[in-house]
């Protein structure tokens, strides 16, 4: 079966690769897609978030990494998977991905979501915690891989 965990990666986090990590070993094949939406003014461009996650999934042969845009149940389609992956955090986090699921499911009544608890330890963990430390020259090695540390840090002294 093939799942997609679809998502801004805006950085990609500790937190999303364990997802994936643990996706890897649930489905056949979990395709990464990152949404290509201009508008939500993204730190990197979908081109550089597909090959930093490349990068840190290089280890799982069966996971891919891709970019969409528009509606993700019809990127699912054409690639003719039935499951979206997503994982919850916190309480407040249901809300929201209840309301896409169903959402989803009105969209195309064959998708299914399937929810995996976050590791707890990366329970506080998002991008937006990533940048708010970041543009701050906090420490942000902990949170995210080495290859996103470095490419945090080249954006904001470029800045
Ligand atoms: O990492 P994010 O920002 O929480 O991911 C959100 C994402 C990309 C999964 C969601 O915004 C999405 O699916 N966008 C595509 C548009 C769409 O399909 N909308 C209908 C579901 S609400």
């Amino acid at each position: 079966m093939i799942a997609i965990y679809p998502g801004s990666f805006d950085p990609i986090t500790f937190g999303h690769l364990d997802i994936i990590d643990r996706g890897a070993q649930l489905f056949d094949s979990v395709i990464v897609a990152v949404l290509s939406n201009p508008s939500k003014r993204p730190l990197f461009s979908v081109e550089k978030r597909v090959e930093q996650i490349r990068y840190c999934t290089e280890h799982l042969p069966n996971v891919q990494v891709d970019y969409f845009s528009g509606l993700t149940v019809e990127y699912a389609k054409l690639r003719e998977a039935k499951v979206l992956l997503r994982g919850l955090r916190v309480l407040s986090d249901f809300e929201k991905e209840l309301q896409m699921a169903h959402t989803n499911s009105t969209l195309w009544s064959e998708i299914e979501t399937v929810f995996l608890a976050t590791a707890k330890e990366y329970s506080f963990l998002s991008s937006s915690v990533v940048k708010e430390i970041a543009q701050f020259d906090g420490a942000i090695d902990h949170l995210v891989p080495a290859n996103i540390v470095q490419d945090m840090c080249e954006y904001y002294q470029n800045k």
